[in-house]
């Protein structure tokens, strides 16, 4: 079943453009690499997903709505989430935020909920359970500066799940992560996206090719591709770069050595 429909969608700040004539189906249960150089609009164009950048031409639906209508479904992971350490904030804390943004009774003032004045048993049982699909749910009282990266990572998820969406989008999630924390991470995406779609903007095209069942390419225009493993896109090269990933869609075969990058 297809649940994002993209058509002839351009978007411009001011007068750059920075996307132009983009479609893309997104159909449920899709893990979706989104792939591209710095500035190409990968992070444009989640925002647009999500109903943070207005539409200017062409169309966004989201299970055949706009996608201001549809924003419980999605669970968002943003770019460069760079939380203060010295901020003496719990994890609980944390993922609790992704909860009170998206109940509709709001009894006590978010403030008051952040301080535990009034974390009720409904509030914390819902986040207790997306730390426990993220591997946290120890860590709940620990401060969040006392984690490492790739913990710190696997919280904003939790707190991205909280609202039990059907759609988690995110966005370079382990740009600033070890290689163990990254695996970690992409192993707990593929588990997520046995009952969810998962949408990520990544450059690391080893991860992509390991986990990814679709890749789009964003450069202002797209270029999109199913991923097929059947025998055709297949290594074990660690290093693989972008511009072989893309010589190898394009010509369906291996190129492993000798980008330079
Ligand atoms: N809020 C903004 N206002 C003006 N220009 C922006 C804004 N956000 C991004 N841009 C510009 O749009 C282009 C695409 O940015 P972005 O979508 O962040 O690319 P990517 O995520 O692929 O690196 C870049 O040239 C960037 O400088
Ligand atoms: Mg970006």
């Amino acid at each position: 079943m297809s649940i994002i429909e993209i058509k002839n969608l351009s978007f411009s700040y001011d007068k750059q453009k920075v996307l132009e004539n983009i479609n893309l189906t997104v159909h449920e249960k899709d893990f979706l690499a989104i792939i591209g150089p710095n500035g190409g609009g990968k992070s444009t164009l989640l925002k647009l997903i999500l109903g943070i950048n207005p539409l200017q031409r062409g169309e966004i639906t989201i299970y055949n709505q706009l996608p201001s209508k549809n924003l419980s479904h999605i669970g968002y992971v943003p770019q460069n989430t760079n939380i203060n350490t010295n901020f003496p904030i719990r994890v609980i804390d944390v993922v609790m935020m992704g909860h009170l943004n998206h109940k509709e009774k709001q009894t006590l003032k978010w403030w008051q909920k952040l301080f535990q004045i009034g974390y009720s048993k409904e509030d914390m049982s819902c986040a207790m359970g997306s730390l426990a699909k993220v591997g946290m749910e120890k860590f709940a009282n620990k401060k969040i500066g006392s984690l490492s990266g790739g913990q710190r990572q696997r919280v904003m998820i939790a707190r991205a799940l909280c609202a039990n969406p059907t759609i988690l989008l995110l966005d370079e999630p382990t740009s600033s992560i070890d290689v163990d924390g990254q695996k970690q991470i992409y192993d707990l995406l593929k588990v997520l996206n046995n009952f969810i779609t998962v949408i990520v903007v990544s450059h690391d095209i080893s991860v992509i090719l390991k986990y990814a069942s679709k890749v789009a390419h964003i450069n202002k225009v797209l270029t999109f591709h199913n991923l097929d493993f059947d025998g055709k896109i297949k290594t074990n090269d660690e290093h693989f770069c972008e511009v072989e990933m893309l010589q190898m869609l394009g010509e369906q075969k291996i190129h492993k050595k000798g980008c330079g990058c």
